[in-house]
Formats: C-alpha cells, sequence, structure tokens
C-alpha cells in the first residue's frame, strides 16, 4: 500500500525583509511514517525551508498542504494549525536554561491547556506524567528537578526531544539536532529520533550536517543548494554524483570525511541496508 502525504509543498519561496531570497520556488512531498534528512551547505537555506514547512514562518509565495487542508501558509490561523501538529528541535536546542528540565517539558503540553492555565503554568498531573514518561524515555529521569542550563549538549538535546515528544506532533522537525555533539550522543539522539519514526510510526524531517548519519536513519534524502532542492531521492538510489550536486567539489571532501570513514566495513542499518 502507497503511503500517504502528510505534507506537500508546491513551489515556496521565502525572502527575508532584506530582500534575500533564502527558499526558491522548492516543492516538496513529505509522506506519513517516513525518516526524511535535508542535506545542505551552511547557508543554503536548510533552517529556512523547515521553518517555513512547520509553520514557522510565513512562506513568501507558493502553498503548502498540510493534512489535506490547503492555503498559502500565510495566513496566522493557518501557520498556528502546522505549528500545532509539528514538534521542533531546534538548532541549539532553544531550552529555558533557568528553568527546570521537567518545566521544560511541560512547556511542550501548553497548547493542551486553556489559557488561563498557561498564564499560570498550571499543570494538570496527567501532563506530569506524560513529561515524566517523556523524561525516562529520553534517559533524563534523574534529572527531573534540574536547571536545564546545567545539562551537557547532548543531554540539552536530549530534553529537546522529550519536549517535542509530549507536543504529540504528527510530524517531527528536527534542525541539526546532532550539532556539537560526539559520536556516540550523536548515535543516541538518532536511535531517539529512529524510535519515533519506527516504533511510534511518526514523521520526521531532520536537518544534518553528517552524511554518514543522513545515510544510516533515512528513508529519503533531499539536498538544498543556494535556496533550491536539488535532489529528492530515496537514500538506497543517492550517490557520490549527488553528493557534489548538493555541496559542490569544494564542501564534498569535508562532508564525505564521515562517510568515507565507513569505506570498506559493512554497516548494518535499521533497515538493513548494507554499504561496503
Ligand atoms: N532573518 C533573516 N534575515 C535575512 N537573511 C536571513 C535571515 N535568516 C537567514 N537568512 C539568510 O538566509 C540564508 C539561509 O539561512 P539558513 O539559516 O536557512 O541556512 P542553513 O542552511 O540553515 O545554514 P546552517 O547550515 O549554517 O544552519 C543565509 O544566507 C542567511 O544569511
Ligand atoms: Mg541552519
Amino acid at each position: 500500500m502507497s503511503k500517504a502525504t502528510i505534507l506537500e509543498a508546491t513551489n515556496i519561496y521565502k525572502t527575508y525583509p532584506n530582500g534575500y531570497e533564502a527558499v526558491k520556488g522548492v516543492n516538496i512531498a513529505i509522506m506519513e511514517g517516513e525518516f526524511s534528512v535535508i542535506l545542505g551547505s551552511n547557508g543554503s537555506g536548510k533552517t529556512t525551508l523547515i521553518r517555513c514547512l512547520s509553520g514557522l514562518l510565513p512562506i513568501t509565495h507558493g502553498e503548502i498542504i498540510f493534512n489535506k487542508t490547503s492555503h498559502n501558509g500565510t495566513g496566522n490561523s493557518q501557520l498556528k494549525d502546522i505549528r500545532n501538529a509539528s514538534g521542533m528541535i531546534f538548532q541549539g536546542a532553544n531550552l529555558i536554561d533557568e528553568l527546570s528540565v521537567l518545566t521544560n517539558v511541560l512547556i511542550g503540553r501548553l497548547s493542551f491547556m486553556p489559557l488561563w492555565r498557561t498564564f499560570l503554568f498550571r499543570f494538570k498531573d496527567i501532563d506530569r506524567e506524560i513529561a515524566f514518561n517523556a523524561l525516562k524515555r529520553v534517559g533524563l529521569q534523574d534529572k527531573v528537578y534540574e536547571f536545564a542550563g546545567s545539562l551537557s549538549g547532548g543531554q540539552k538535546q536530549k530534553l529537546a526531544i522529550a519536549r517535542a515528544i509530549v507536543k504529540e506532533p504528527a510530524i517531527m522537525f528536527a534542525d541539526e539536532p546532532t550539532s556539537n555533539l560526539d559520536p556516540q550522543s550523536s548515535e543516541e539522539i538518532m536511535e531517539l529520533l529512529s524510535i519515533f519514526s519506527q516504533k511510534d510510526g511518526k514523521t520526521v524531517v531532520c536537518v544534518l550536517h553528517r552524511l554518514d548519519l543522513a545515510k544510516r536513519y533515512a528513508d529519503r534524502i533531499i539536498g538544498i543548494r543556494d535556496g533550491i532542492k536539488v535532489i529528492d531521492k530515496e537514500h538506497p538510489h543517492f550517490t557520490e554524483d549527488d553528493l557534489l550536486e548538493i555541496y559542490g567539489q569544494n564542501g564534498i571532501s569535508m562532508v564525505n570525511d564521515g562517510y568515507s570513514r565507513h569505506e570498506g566495513t559493512i554497516i548494518e542499518t535499521r533497515r538493513n541496508y548494507c554499504y561496503k
């Protein structure tokens, strides 16, 4: 049975107020339950693109269809619909350092609460239970009452995942969730996202800079260059030429490093694909 499309962007553009055109005529269809990875050089427009797709930024032109509802992505209520149904793990976690780990997760539940409760931060027992479970799931059950600011970089990313999970999103966006993390922590973060996709059957769209991780976890790889989508392939069909198309000759050796370290070995991925 073919998968349903959960989000479809048609010919979308994003021009910032200073006139810079960061996304140019992108068409993307995200399939339900799929794990998509977006690759591209610094400044190519990856963050701008996923912010547009997740309703955090209004698009300048084009159309986004989310959960079968069509709109041009500019109306406030339409943007709110997408935002409410999306989880977002930001580049750099975006936590409130002065609040406890638990409260940071509970913030992910705000959209389920009436306005008066959100002002008073009056969370229900069920919200606390959901938050505790999410923290357990990401392995932070011993840090519940610590300040978020006291966590390590890897722990902060796990906390950001817990906060996004409790929102029960239909689609999870993650913007470089492994940046600045050591290999072990990067693996742990990717595993958590993978479980969210595989076991929970949720849709994940993740920006990465590491090709080896992209190849291990992605069902599909989307390449962005200068705001334009240049590659969109199921990952077993992804080639070295595609890499060149995304990064150009200068960028390719740097990105390829993570990949070539695995050359000569066979890596079993979650989908049991093998690379030699
Ligand atoms: N608020 C803004 N106003 C004007 N230009 C912006 C704004 N935000 C981003 N840009 C520009 O848009 C382009 C794309 O930025 P974006 O952050 O989307 O890139 P990116 O691919 O996520 O880069 P990185 O890999 O470094 O995170 C860049 O040239 C950036 O300078
Ligand atoms: Mg970015």
